[in-house]
């Protein structure tokens, strides 16, 4: 059992220059836990060595702590919320545009099921309305391949037969997402953990409706994930709405943001909110 991870961060930040004390402690020991028994090293002190002698080690640990799983439609529940409260809640409001933001995007899985959310609305009974949904990850791979929109079948699965053959071009077994879907989704790489930017240059401004931070939180420990809450907060425009994945609710209501139904991961964040972030107070807590 690791006991501390200290030695480690520090051998992958001299040699590799990446800060992997961000993680969350537990991810980064269960990690190289495994790392450790698939190099056959027999002890941490054996695989410290390893490390300081071997960039290909090093490169192959950093690669094992980034996780770009996605899916459409990922949680059921979070998506029919969206669709039946979220969404209809929003247009009530006259909003004329819908602004969007996933900002973890990873192969764009979860815009393009925004996308088709909007589109049906739009040709349902509600007013017309705009929408654009910005859609930004740290990897440049993954924004390369959201672009692109290509999928396996094996992709669809929470993809009902009506919408796979309304939204995807099928050859063999791959089904690219039509042009039609895509021109309102604007891709491009943003860290979250910049503490320079808080939404992606490509938005203008904020002002964000509806923000995703999905499956990305509970990778990194708490002053990471309170840094990285605390810099979207200051996009969700007035009255709008921060979605986690499934797993990361605590944090969220642990930071005092309230969950619109139960078990969803769509919250609305105090009012008390903004000020604390107007006047830094959020900041002093993500930082202590
Ligand atoms: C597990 S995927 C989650 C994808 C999607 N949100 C979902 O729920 O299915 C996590 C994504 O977060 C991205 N990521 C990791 N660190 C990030 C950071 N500091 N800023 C932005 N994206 C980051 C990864 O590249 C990866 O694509």
């Amino acid at each position: 059992m690791i006991k501390q991870t200290k030695d480690i961060s520090d051998i992958i930040m001299q040699c590799q220059g990446i800060d992997i004390s961000i993680y969350e402690d537990s991810f980064l020991k269960k990690t190289l836990q495994k790392r450790i028994t698939a190099s056959t090293c027999n002890s941490l002190e054996d695989y410290c060595t390893l490390l300081k002698q071997s960039s290909i080690e090093g490169n192959l640990l950093i690669a094992s702590l980034q996780n770009n799983y996605s899916e459409f439609f990922r949680n059921v529940l979070t998506f029919a919320v969206l669709e039946r409260i979220v969404l209809p809640s929003l247009l009530l409001r006259k909003k004329k545009e819908i602004r969007v933001w996933s900002a973890a995007s990873a192969q764009g899985q979860e815009a393009y099921s925004i996308a088709m959310l909007m589109e049906e609305l739009r040709s349902g009974d509600h007013e017309k309305f705009k929408y654009r949904i910005f859609a930004t990850d740290k990897c440049d791979a993954q924004i390369n391949l959201g672009r692109i929109g290509k999928y396996p079948s094996s992709a669809l699965n929470n993809i009902s037969f009506k919408r796979a053959e309304k939204w995807f071009t099928k050859q063999n077994d791959v089904f690219t997402i039509k042009p039609e879907l895509k021109a309102n989704i604007d891709f491009s790489v943003f860290d979250l953990l910049n503490k320079k930017t808080s939404s992606p240059s490509a938005s203008i401004f904020g002002n964000f409706d509806i923000i995703l931070c999905a499956n990305l939180l509970f990778y990194f420990n708490p002053k990471n994930q309170k840094q990285i809450v605390h810099n979207i907060s200051k996009s969700i425009s007035d009255g709008g709405y921060l979605i986690t994945g499934e797993a990361e609710r605590e944090i969220l209501l642990n930071l005092d943001f309230k969950e619109i139904f139960p078990q969803s991961g769509i919250f609305q964040g105090r009012t008390d909110h903004r000020k604390k972030i107007e006047h830094g107070s959020f900041n002093q807590l993500s930082t202590n």
